[in-house]
């Protein structure tokens, strides 16, 4: 079989943007209906399409050299790698939201007998709101979801989200606001370690041409 370089892209809205603008880069990314990975003979590019949180694992594990993935689901992933650079789109702000009326619960967590309350935070970001929380000493309680994170206050089961705005429809659409920005995320090159130092020059040529 042929060596290609293998790229583990991320599926959703992100991937029409990647596409889009590696197309500029005379890169073909095409899906075929349910097919998960497409060559690029041209280019010797093997692309992967992957779920965005699951681009870091398929690096990691080495069974792609390269990925495009959030600076949010790098973090997640716990994983080092190398950073080969960043793409000009994607970026995006992690907020704190919730309903308007429960702002005051989040800007003045202490009780009448001044125990702190435990706020409850519905997320896809564990390990970023756990930090981002208790590095300001708020007692949170996280619950875990992996998607439609804005039902969680709707329905009761958390006070609050944090998750990713963009636009901020799905937020107005559910009634929902803002209730404080807490980070940043922005679309990287990441490398597994070990491929990159096996492939170093021909990783090196692709990135020279799309990196910003
Ligand atoms: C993301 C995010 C929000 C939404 C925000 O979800 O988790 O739900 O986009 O975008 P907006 O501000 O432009 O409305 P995504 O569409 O990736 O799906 P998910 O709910 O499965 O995570």
């Amino acid at each position: 079989m042929k060596n290609y370089i293998t790229i583990a892209l991320p599926k959703g809205r992100l991937l029409q943007q990647t596409k889009e603008y590696f197309e500029k880069y005379d890169i073909s990314i095409m899906e075929e209906s349910r097919k998960l990975d497409y060559v690029d003979e041209k280019n010797n590019l093997r692309f992967l399409f992957v779920k965005n949180s699951d681009v870091p694992v398929y690096v990691n594990y080495g069974v792609a050299s390269l990925g495009i993935c959030g600076s949010d689901n790098i973090y997640e992933s716990g994983f080092d790698f190398l950073k080969l650079g960043g793409l000009p789109f994607g970026s995006t702000r992690i907020c704190l939201a919730g309903f308007e009326k429960d702002r005051d619960l989040y800007f003045s967590p202490y009780s009448e007998d001044n125990f702190a309350k435990e706020i409850k935070i519905a997320t896809k970001f564990e390990r970023f709101t756990k930090d981002y929380f208790s590095k300001r000493e708020i007692p949170i309680k996280i619950i875990k979801l992996s998607g439609s994170i804005e039902l969680a206050p709707i329905l009761g089961l958390s006070d609050f989200i944090v998750d990713l705005v963009e636009t901020g429809a799905t937020l107005k659409e559910n009634n929902l606001s803002v209730i404080e920005e807490i980070g940043k995320t922005e679309v990287k090159i990441i490398a597994n370690t070990s491929l990159y130092k096996i492939n170093y020059k021909e990783v090196d040529n692709i990135i020279k041409r799309i990196s910003i």
